[in-house]
């Protein structure tokens, strides 16, 4: 029997954490399910019983667990990672605390999926917007070898958690806004995490810096600029490319289609490209408008969209705990 944490089981990703879980129905494991202070005792039905989420302590990896699915944002992961770890569990960290350290294994499991080994008991899960994007590229770069990297998101407001979704939902302006600086409702904000002193925001330097570890090439020319979007939920990204090697569109085409995680939605003459409400719910990453920039040699735009919640975060870990659990 194996035995799994999820910390932060009442957010966003937790939740869908357990959806997934539930989906999978995965032998031969036992939960436990932990959260802060302020839901501690609140009951969550999941796989058919009454499960009480606990208050996460200093304590709480005494008990022996196997993995741990950490989705309880940074500070929690600072703090209680390193314990569990510790303590023999392997942690799956959803959060950005752990990714570019040299020691912690940066994976998507489609992408590099051999370096999850190499792990010392936290395994970091890279940022969403940077998940649907290395899924897209990792194909082109083993064919063509990526030289330079053009990111602009469109990224929904589940992203920024429930106080988010909450933001958009009841459109809320001036005092009421919980989560963004200005009105997200009709509005686009050129604004996702904070800013560094050279003008980018944490969230493109995340995609920038985590793009490189995760493809295994510091010398990648990227830049990226990163946008809330009032979408409740699926990240949306434009992807401008060029390569070091000329390629045939449709053969490239045709390599996207057979590879790992990627649906190809391309058909101009039906109106069809990937949409966010249609990639609600789905753990593959969905790619179209797939087409040659002419500005440039060897150039190529693409349209990418993923489940920001499922593909950018819950499925991501859960299947990196499966690539734990197949060896
Ligand atoms: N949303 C996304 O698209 C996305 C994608 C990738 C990664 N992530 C990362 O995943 C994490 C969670 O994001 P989210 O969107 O699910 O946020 P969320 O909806 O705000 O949920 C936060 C969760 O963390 C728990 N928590 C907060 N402080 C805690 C503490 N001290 N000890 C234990 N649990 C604590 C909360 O429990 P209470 O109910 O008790 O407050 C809640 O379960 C963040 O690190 C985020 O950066 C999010």
């Amino acid at each position: 029997m194996y035995k799994l944490a999820i910390v932060g089981a009442t957010g966003l990703v937790g939740r869908t954490v357990l959806k997934i879980l539930e989906e999978k129905g995965l032998p031969n494991f036992e939960y436990k399910l932990f959260c802060s202070k302020k839901s501690a005792g609140k009951k969550i039905n999941f796989l058919g019983k009454e499960y009480t989420a606990y208050e996460l302590k200093e304590n709480s990896f005494d008990e022996k667990f196997d993995f741990a699915i950490f989705s309880a944002g940074g500070s929690t992961s600072a703090k209680f990672a390193p314990i569990a770890a510790s303590k023999g569990c392997i942690v799956i960290d959803n959060s950005s605390t752990f990714r570019m350290d040299k020691d912690v294994p940066l994976i998507v499991p489609e992408v590099n999926p051999e370096a999850i080994f190499s792990h010392k008991g936290i395994i970091a899960n890279p940022n969403c917007s940077t998940i649907q994007a290395v899924v897209a590229l990792k194909p082109l770069d083993d064919n063509y070898k990526i030289k330079r990297i053009v990111y602009s998101t469109y990224q929904a407001v589940s992203g920024a958690g429930i106080f988010g979704i909450e933001d958009l939902l009841k459109q809320h302006s001036g005092n009421d806004l919980k989560k963004f600086p200005y009105q997200i409702y009709n509005n686009c904000l050129p604004h996702i995490d904070i800013f560094e002193k050279d003008g980018y925001t944490k969230e493109e330097y995340k995609m920038i810096n985590e793009t490189k570890k995760i493809l295994g090439n510091e010398n990648l020319s990227i830049t990226a600029t990163a946008v809330r979007v009032p979408v409740e939920n699926c990240h949306c990204e434009s992807i401008n490319v060029e390569f070091k090697n000329d390629f045939q569109l449709e053969e490239l085409i045709n390599l996207l289609k057979n590879s790992p995680g990627i649906i190809v939605k391309d058909d101009l003459s039906k109106n069809i490209y990937p949409l966010p409400t249609e990639v609600n719910g789905r753990d593959e990453v969905f790619i179209g408008r797939i087409r040659r920039d002419y500005s440039q040699k060897n150039s190529l735009n693409l349209w990418v969209v993923s489940d920001n919640i499922r593909k950018g975060a819950a499925t991501n870990a859960i299947q990196i705990m499966e690539r734990l659990l197949e060896k």
